[in-house]
């Protein structure tokens, strides 16, 4: 029997924009307040894209950075994925831009959907492409411009989103490293409950979609909340049982950072101290599908997450999606 192979991640990198948009600012905008804002949620500013840039731009940072750290030049990238809800246009793909941009010659590339779960579905993709031989190296990456899609004159909803970009490059790795479970779901029943209506076959873009404010996103915050809870929980479970690990294994919980209290239940649900769990959401809010590859590029920056360690990412999103990861740094 073949063995099987080790794969992991080889290099990690995030880009975010420079313009920070605070609590502050959002006081000015809508009928809201800092301490409602911190209190709720845990953010107190997030970054947003500039005029005139794109989701690629940030994407194409972050795979730059991902692809410097794992030592790997473009031309060696096999496949390049894109989780995003903001690509640059319907089409081509993000993935191709990207791919063109980095020089990834050889790269079949594409996007991914599943809303903020998006990186994690694209990791077990990876894991599989890499596992059955078809690539040997993969670029997977997530990145959205949520401003772009954010309405700001919706105080319950304007106030947690954010832009940024992240990515890891995925290949084999030695021996005592790399991902041992993953855990992905969807339920789409509760689509509803967080989608951006227009915009796509069904709402073709027209001045009534425009004028009813359809091409914005548009969320039930405390249906979403419970899911969240919920989510976060099970499919944790789920990639440490099948990993046959325990709670008190974890070294690093890289959680989905949409709110500060559904982060604040996983760590409290496994037990873990605050300084094993990665938190940037009070810097750059809800970023989507790139809050968890920019929360673990933080972390290993910063010689938080090391070599060996064993790091739990989890989340969920629209679609309704979730999804988690095991993997040994
Ligand atoms: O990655 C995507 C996944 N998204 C999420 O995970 C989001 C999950 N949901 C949440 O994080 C929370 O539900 C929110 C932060 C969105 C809202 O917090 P909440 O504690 O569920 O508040 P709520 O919706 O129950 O609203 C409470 C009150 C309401 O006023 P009344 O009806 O009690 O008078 C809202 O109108 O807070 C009001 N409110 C605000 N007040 C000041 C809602 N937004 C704001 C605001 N500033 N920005």
């Amino acid at each position: 029997m073949q063995e099987q192979k080790r794969v992991g991640i080889l290099g990690s990198g995030s880009a975010v924009p420079e313009r920070v948009l605070t609590n502050f600012d959002l006081e000015k905008m809508v009928d809201t307040n800092d301490e409602w804002i911190v209190t709720r949620t845990g953010i107190r500013e997030r970054r947003i894209a500039g005029d005139g840039e794109s989701t690629s731009d940030y994407v194409t940072k972050a795979c730059q950075r991902a692809l410097e750290a794992a030592g790997v030049q473009a031309d060696q990238v096999d496949m390049i994925m894109v989780a995003t809800v903001t690509p640059d246009m319907m089409f081509p793909s993000t993935g191709s831009i990207v791919q063109d941009r980095l020089g990834a010659s050889k790269a079949a590339a594409f996007d991914l959907s599943a809303a903020c779960s998006g990186f994690l579905y694209g990791l077990s993709l990876a894991n599989g492409l890499v596992q059955s031989g078809q690539a040997k190296y993969v670029l997977v990456a997530a990145g959205d411009l949520l401003s772009r899609i954010t309405d700001y004159e919706d105080r319950s909803t304007c106030v947690l989103f954010g832009d940024g970009a992240g990515a890891v490059l995925v290949g084999e790795v030695e021996e005592g490293r790399g991902f041992l479970s993953f855990d992905l779901g969807s339920d789409g029943s509760g689509g509803k409950y967080l989608h951006m209506p227009a915009g796509g076959s069904k709402i073709p873009a027209s001045q009534e979609s425009v004028a009813q404010r359809q091409h914005f996103l548009r969320m039930e915050g405390q249906e979403t909340f419970k899911f969240a809870v919920k989510a976060m929980a099970g499919s944790t479970e789920k990639v440490l049982a099948k990993a046959g690990l325990d709670r008190e294994d974890i070294d690093l919980l890289v959680p989905h950072q949409a709110n500060i209290r559904i982060i604040e239940a996983a760590r409290k649900r496994f037990g873990l101290d605050e300084d094993k769990v990665v938190v940037t959401i009070h810097k750059y809010g809800n970023t989507s599908a790139s809050s968890i590859p920019i929360a673990l590029d933080e972390a290993i920056r910063e010689g938080r997450a090391k070599a060996g360690d064993l790091a739990v990412m989890v989340g969920f999103g629209g679609g309704l999606t979730w999804g988690a990861a095991a993997v040994r740094l």
